[in-house]
């Protein structure tokens, strides 16, 4: 009997994740094909799209092989955001694909915000000039590559680039096209007015697709590469944010997705667009017609614990959070800010460096270590108090990533965030949503509400420690803690901009 099943394909930065679920949510198979991330020079950061491709082909051959008598009704994508792939005319690659996590484009960016004006930057995209963002990889490549640049055709992200493989199609979707630069979150659509202001071609964007509305067929020739059937549909897709709120079950306002990965961030979703005048957060579309999230990126989120493990003395994580329990929330005035590959938000300053404080005799490793989790906490938090801010206010939010895997840094993160956290299964992050647009896609579900009620379901939920009339509480503690966090940055701005080239010595970034 043959088993039907959505794929889902998530093309990350250190690995290419492909999933097989069934038509009732459950998952018959996953596997991934490890990454590499090319750094020619500090700062740099680059992936051969080959390498996606044959990654891709190698993990979905892996997952059917993994199921008896597959029959795949639709695949979804998802992927890291804002990278360059650069085609020529005959649609070839030209050079290798300049990633999220590239820095080079520094004099770009500061370029973008100096023609374009904040003001106008906010109107036309709802996004700040930042070195990771597409536009700003144009521009460079205009200015360094001149000869590569002339015979540029087309502009792809690094999901969409795997379509291209799999269908012939070039196309993108919304919540991967807000990331560029170049589109109008609000009215979901290129923005002329921003590529006539930065000089680019509007001929060289694709053409969007909705998430979940079928964006091409498999080809013969992806065929013979991946061993699906020519002529399964494949969807839009979305960024992978974007996808793992969707895989989460994160789509409605009131709700937010907490991520405690490599990097960490908050999603919240919003029925109506809305930009923070100071852009400190960015607005993107989501991957669900007519919904938009705001988002907080943390670069350094479960890098900034696996650095102080790996530096502390190489302990196993679960011990290292377990020797915490030790030490009362606020790590007894140690405080550390985790900006350890700059920061996004809600500073974006590329010149930031992580920092320990208040470090005094009594200061054991513990200390440090809970100071790291707690740092990490308080960095998600700002992403909420600027949420805040703009009158979006979750009232609860789903939890995911390593960090959420441990009870201890959950419980901390809810007091911290003062949130219910939930944690939901089945856990698989960006393919799963990608899955579930592909389900949407093919009918299989009215719309991904419909599809997160069928497949996923509540594991845990972690809510703030309630207070106990007249006893310190811990929300009290952190809140002290938060306040002399918040002071620190503004405190040292001046001191890692003046040291920006020491630190810039430093040479390659740790990856996501
Ligand atoms: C989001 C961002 C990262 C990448 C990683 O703005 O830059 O989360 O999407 O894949």
């Amino acid at each position: 009997m043959t088993q039907p099943t959505f794929l889902g394909i998530d093309v990350g930065t250190s690995s290419i994740k492909v999933i097989s679920v069934g038509p009732a949510g459950q998952l018959l198979a996953s596997t991934s094909s490890p990454m590499t991330v090319s750094v020619p020079r500090p700062g740099w950061s680059e992936q051969d799209p080959e390498d996606w491709w044959n990654g891709t082909c190698l993990a979905i051959r892996s997952v059917l092989a993994d199921i008896a008598s597959p029959a795949v009704i639709g695949v979804g994508l998802s992927g890291q955001m804002h990278s360059l792939v650069a085609l020529d005319e005959a649609n070839r690659v030209i050079r290798p694909a300049i990633l999220w996590n590239d820095v080079r484009t520094s004099a770009e960016a500061a370029f973008i915000r100096e023609t374009v004006g904040n003001e106008s930057l906010r109107r036309l995209t709802g996004n700040p000039a930042l070195e990771g963002f597409t536009a700003t990889k144009l521009l460079w490549m205009r200015e360094n590559e001149p000869g590569l640049f002339d015979r540029l055709a087309h502009v792809l992200l690094a999901k969409d680039y795997i379509r291209f493989r799999l269908t012939g199609e070039i196309a993108i979707d919304p919540s991967d096209a807000s990331g560029t630069l170049l589109f109008n979150v609000v009215d979901g659509s290129w923005s002329n007015e921003m590529c006539s202001l930065l000089g680019i071609d509007p001929g060289l964007l694709p053409p969007i697709v909705g998430s979940s509305e079928i964006a091409g067929t498999i080809t013969s020739a992806a065929a013979a590469g991946t061993g699906l059937e020519k002529g399964i549909p494949v969807v839009g897709g979305g960024a992978d944010n974007a996808c793992a709120a969707t895989g989460a079950g994160v789509v409605s306002p009131g709700d937010a997705l907490v991520t405690v990965g490599t990097s960490g961030a908050v999603v919240a979703p919003i029925n109506t667009p809305v930009t923070d005048p100071e852009m400190r957060i960015h607005s993107m579309c989501h991957a669900v017609p007519n919904t938009w999230y705001l988002m907080g990126v943390v670069l350094s989120a479960g890098a900034a614990l696996d650095w102080w493990r790996r530096t502390s003395g190489g302990a196993d994580f679960d011990d290292l959070v377990e020797e915490t329990a030790t030490v009362p929330p606020g790590s007894a005035g140690v405080t550390f800010l985790p900006y350890l590959t700059g920061e996004r938000t809600p500073h974006a300053d590329a010149n930031a460096r992580g920092v320990f404080f208040g470090i005094h005799g009594g200061v054991e490793r513990a200390h440090m270590t809970r100071a790291v989790m707690e740092g990490v906490s308080f960095a998600l938090k700002d992403s909420l108090t600027l949420m805040s801010a703009l009158d979006v206010n979750p009232s609860g939010a789903v939890a995911v990533g390593g960090g959420a895997s441990s009870p201890r840094w959950l419980q901390m993160l809810s007091d911290v965030l003062n949130l219910p956290l939930r944690t939901v299964g089945p856990s698989e992050g960006a393919p799963l949503g990608a899955a579930m647009l592909a389900a949407v896609g093919t009918g299989a579900f009215a719309n991904v509400v419909e599809a997160g009620g069928a497949w996923l379901t509540d594991l845990a939920l972690v809510e703030p420690i309630a207070d106990v009339p007249g006893v310190p509480s811990a929300q009290d503690a952190y809140a002290v803690a938060y306040e002399r966090y918040r002071a620190l940055y503004p405190a040292l701005r001046d001191t890692f901009a003046a040291d920006a080239g020491a630190a810039g010595a430093i040479g390659a970034r740790p990856q996501r």
